[in-house]
């Protein structure tokens, strides 16, 4: 039996097709021109419908103009129609190429322009940037042909339909259509025109198409130029480099500057009719693969890249110039290198802003087919003839449009659309048009028709052993094939890794460390760099960012699309600083004892001229001395040591922390002189703990313990220094002013991460804690024991029902003005699991709400993503110190922290000083809230400040898409103590 939808309605025969786009031009290179255009962005009248019958039967335009009006660019279901989708994988709709439901939001869009006689004698095309996902097309009645390709520029000759005096644009969109089974990315599903609609003059005799060839001889500095167009009799100039040449013809310009994304050096050039000028900027640079490696003008290129989705989360992927350049600057701040334009053409603007500020690209190609891996990719259209077509459409639209983008060093076929006949077409057809770039695509694991070995989310042990040339196609299978053999002369990227979801990622040092060691390993590509959650509104007026569900999709992959380095407002996350600080293009080390400080300069061109290292010394946090330190040049690849001044405080009691930061000497385009690009810093001195024993530990009472009735409870009291405890329980119950409503007491919990939840049941360390009632435990108290000067309070804290648990010592000495407190952590019985966190937790009013510490900082830190916190003094207030991931979870761990002060807005409040120092977290909500929380609105902060002083963590890893956090980093049950005295502020 055939299935239903094949044969119905011809009507809809151009919406379920498996063709490319109909009517529309070829496509041809992007960039400015002298002829004119005009932009047909702004309000346009537009008829929302059900489906595309609906849209047919009601949307009237006679009755246009008293349509509702929507912006064009935009998305309409964030214009308050239809509402948006999520889905990672699966089809929205039942899988039978091309059908599509018949409930298919389906949008009528009208435009009225004037058009008085303008452009006499020229000809003129009517572009649309990106409209999803099919687009049928009218002016003044005259059916101009049908779109298919979302983010794939899109022509139409409209110079016999355009008419002086008014013209109708009409544009009906259908959101769901055969196109759509070649673009199931992991996003958010919005149709709509979403980029830019333009008019453009083409004048008789102008330029059309420019391909321009501009190679870097990296032996001599010589370029090469070359360029090709179907204008008749044109000139190209670059009067930089005095060229004037005709086109098709090869000019060697003996001295260049080349363009690299660590120097972008671009070039105007300009190619000239009588007609028309097109100015592109343009620049020299020569990619080829040499002995399996990517090359640059002759040298290797390392990428510290990032995976980045158009996204902005109130207009989705309706993008403005300002944000993209936000992008760019945010990414050249961070020491992003590379982006992977996954999955599809960006906005050709971005492409413009990655040549001027450098950036290494790889263009990826409007193409996934991702849905089929639920049907074991039978039926998947990468390997059926009657797609070729409209994948080799997509293949040209993008090379075509980018083809003059100097930043664009590599092309991708697409994302997870497996592997086929059309896959290798699109590749021997980019192969043809354009050798000059070498192709990747993920899917073709065996390089049969790529360049590049991509693959993704592998662990550091699989990526060491592909450095090693030692990697099996099936890792499962006993001997070498020949294709196992023959793919190790490919370079490898890892298209995507480190799965950047909620808390997390960690071990982004492993995997340099491994990029590092095997030149093979060329780097890659973090999944991802947004998070896509779209900004709304709660029914309470709180805004938050919605995510798959939201929307009360029937089928959607809920906070999946969270996933990126940054949050959808683009504030940087945690796993961005860690990022910034591990990806660092200049290593600084301090060697005090040599007295020197050696600087490795890792950039694979710029040397390090543009920088300047500054050093301070601090003491106990605070700075006390400073300068400049004399580097030299020293060109890429090199390193060089200065001599380390001397320092004046170096006898100094306390603390000694000496930084040494490298940052712009004067302004660049992409940053502000005085920019910090690497640091490094050396604790100097170890006299700190000395100095906490003399502080806090040297027991100085005169008074022993005392129980006497409470104060106002009827509970008996026990008195130690400044303190009270609970007799019957040993609780700490005062400290001076302050009361606790919840005394220290033993913390294995943390509301998992995204990454602890992980993927699926695959792996789920949140499970496993679940399993052991971790989230559950009980806390008994055994015995209080009052000796001399000592409350000891012996605790059993286990989840109920299980024969393990944790025998914790809580052994409390008073000090003249403090209490200091030694909790002994043992774990007792057979453990299966890990430990989340192993801590001391306590509550104190919420009016404490002011921190203060010496430790790291200013962000969080957790095993395995913990370089980018540095020593130092900080202050943040409680609500500050929270990390808003937008699905809530264990966040905000301070590490190495020496001493924490919790006060109030006079000053009030408590000191803790670490005899080790202890990681810390202080919350208005507790574990459990956190715990239970979807959105952040659902944490609503209650009467407490709640704190962990945190022994250990267990790492974080990236197991919400990738490998479980390294041996090295997990939390496994052990005995652990935690060290610190109270004191109540001010001091009397
Ligand atoms: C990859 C895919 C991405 C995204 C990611 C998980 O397999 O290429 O689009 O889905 O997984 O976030």
């Amino acid at each position: 039996m055939t299935e239903p939808g094949h044969d119905h309605d011809d009507r809809w025969a151009y919406i379920e097709s498996v063709r490319p786009s109909e009517g529309t031009l070829p496509p041809r290179s992007s960039g400015a021109t002298s002829a004119r255009s005009l932009s047909l962005n702004g309000s346009w009248r537009f008829h929302y419908a059900q489906s595309a019958l609906e849209a047919a039967e009601r949307a009237d335009l006679r009755n246009a103009a008293q349509w509702p009006e929507i912006a064009v660019p935009g998305h309409w279901a964030l214009q308050g129609r239809g509402k948006p989708w999520y889905t990672n994988q699966y089809y929205p709709f039942p899988v039978a190429a091309p059908s599509v439901p018949t409930a298919n939001p389906t949008g009528t869009y009208v435009r009225e322009f004037r058009w008085a006689g303008k452009w006499a004698g020229s000809g003129v095309v009517l572009r649309f940037d990106g409209v999803e996902s099919t687009a049928r097309v009218w002016l003044n009645g005259h059916e101009l042909g049908v779109t298919r390709g979302s983010r794939l520029q899109q022509d139409f000759d409209v110079t016999a339909q355009l008419r002086d005096g008014t013209n109708e644009l009409v544009v009906r969109v259908h959101q769901w259509s055969g196109a759509s089974y070649l673009e199931d990315q992991d996003m958010w599903w919005l149709a709509g025109i979403f980029r830019d609609v333009t008019l453009l003059e083409r004048p008789a005799g102008g330029v059309g198409d420019v391909f321009v060839h501009a190679d870097y001889e990296h032996e001599d500095g010589s370029g090469t130029l070359r360029v090709e167009t179907d204008a008749r009799d044109a000139v190209v100039r670059i009067a930089d480099l005095g060229v004037e040449a005709g086109t098709g013809q090869e000019v060697r310009v003996a001295a260049v500057e080349p363009w690299t994304a660590e120097t972008p050096r671009l070039y105007d050039l300009e190619v000239s009719t009588r007609a028309e000028t097109r100015r592109l900027r343009i620049g020299f640079r020569t990619v080829r693969v040499v002995d399996g490696l990517i090359t640059v003008n002759g040298r290797p290129i390392t990428f510290s890249g990032v995976n980045r989705h158009e996204f902005d989360p109130h207009r989705g992927r309706a993008l403005s110039r300002e944000v993209m350049e936000q992008d760019v600057r945010l990414m050249k701040t961070h020491n992003v290198n590379a982006v992977r334009t996954s999955h599809y053409p960006p906005s050709p603007e971005f492409l413009d802003l990655c040549d001027e500020y450098g950036l290494w690209v790889m263009d990826e190609c409007d193409l996934e087919t991702h849905g089929y891996v639920h049907q074991q990719w039978q039926g998947n259209p990468s390997d059926d003839p009657r797609w070729r077509d409209a994948f080799l459409d997509r293949m040209r639209r993008m090379v075509e449009r980018d083809k003059n983008h100097a930043s664009v060093i590599l092309w991708s076929l697409g994302n997870e659309a497996h592997t086929g006949v059309n896959l290798r077409a699109m590749a021997e057809w980019a192969r043809e048009r354009d050798g000059s770039r070498p192709l990747h695509y993920a899917d073709d694991r065996a390089c049969d028709y790529v360049d590049v070995l991509g693959l993704m989310y592998l662990s550091v042990e699989e990526v060491e052993r592909i450095g090693m040339r030692a990697d099996r196609i099936d890792e499962s299978a006993q001997h070498d094939s020949a294709l196992d053999v023959a793919r190790r002369d490919f370079p490898f990227l890892h298209t995507e890794y480190a799965h950047a979801m909620g808390n997390g990622p960690g071990s982004l040092s492993d995997y340099r460390d491994v990029y590092e060691k095997y030149p093979r390993c060329q780097g890659g590509f973090v999944w991802e760099w947004i998070d896509h959650g779209l900004a709304a509104t709660h029914t309470d007026g709180t805004d938050y960012y919605a995510y798959g569900g939201d929307y009360g999709e029937p089928i959607h992959d809920g906070p999946f699309v969270l996933d990126g380095l940054v949050f959808p407002d683009r504030t940087p996350s945690p796993g961005l600083l860690e990022f910034k600080k591990v990806f660092e293009p200049v290593r600084i080390d301090i060697d005090s004892d040599a007295g020197l400080v050696r600087v490795r300069n890792l950039h694979d061109f710029r040397s390090l001229d543009g920088l300047e290292c500054v050093w301070e010394l601090a003491k106990d946090g605070v700075v006390v001395e400073g300068g400049l330190l004399a580097l030299g040049p020293v060109p890429a690849g090199d390193a060089a040591a200065a001599a380390l001044p001397a320092i004046q405080h170096a006898s100094d009691s306390g603390e000694l922390a000496l930084t040494v930061r490298a940052v712009t000497a004067a302004d660049e385009v992409w940053a502000a002189k005085g920019h910090e690009v690497a640091w490094a810093q050396q604790v100097l001195s170890a006299s700190r703990t000395a100095q906490i024993e003399q502080d806090g530990f040297a027991t100085t009472t005169t008074v022993p313990p005392q129980r006497a009735p409470g104060g106002d409870t009827s509970a008996e009291h026990i008195t130690l220094g400044p303190a009270t405890f609970r007799a019957e329980t040993g609780e700490l119950a005062t400290l001076g002013p302050i009361r606790f409503p919840t005394s220290p007491c033993i913390d294995l919990w943390r509301a998992p991460t995204s990454n602890d939840i992980g993927l699926g049941q695959a792996f789920s360390q949140q499970d496993a804690w679940r399993a052991a009632g971790l989230d559950i435990v009980q806390h008994d108290t055994r015995y209080v024991h009052l000796a001399d000067d000592v409350v000891r309070v012996e605790v059993r804290s286990a989840p109920p029902g299980r024969a393990f648990g944790v025998a914790a010592v809580f052994t409390w000495q008073p000090t003249a003005d403090s209490v200091s407190l030694t909790a002994a952590i043992t774990p007792y019985g057979s453990w299966p699991t890990t430990w989340p966190r192993a801590a001391v937790r306590f509550a104190l009013p919420a009016r404490y709400d002011s921190v203060a510490w010496y430790g790291y900082g200013p962000g969080e830190g957790y095993p395995d993503s913990s370089h980018a916190p540095r020593l130092g003094e900080f202050r943040a207030t409680v609500r500050e110190l929270q990390t808003p991931y937008p699905y809530p979870q264990e966040n905000g761990s301070r590490p190495g922290v020496r001493r924490l002060d919790l006060v109030d807005g006079s000053g009030h409040g408590l000191r803790i000083k670490a005899r080790s120092a202890f990681g810390f977290t202080a919350r208005p909500w507790t574990s459990e809230q956190l715990d239970s929380a979807r959105h952040t609105y659902d944490l609503v902060p209650g009467p407490h400040t709640v704190v962990t002083l945190d022994a250990a963590l267990d790492g974080l890893g990236s197991a919400s898409c990738g490998p479980a956090p390294l041996e090295r980093y997990r939390l496994y049950p052990e005995p652990l103590t935690l060290s610190a005295t109270f004191t109540s502020l001010p001091r009397p």
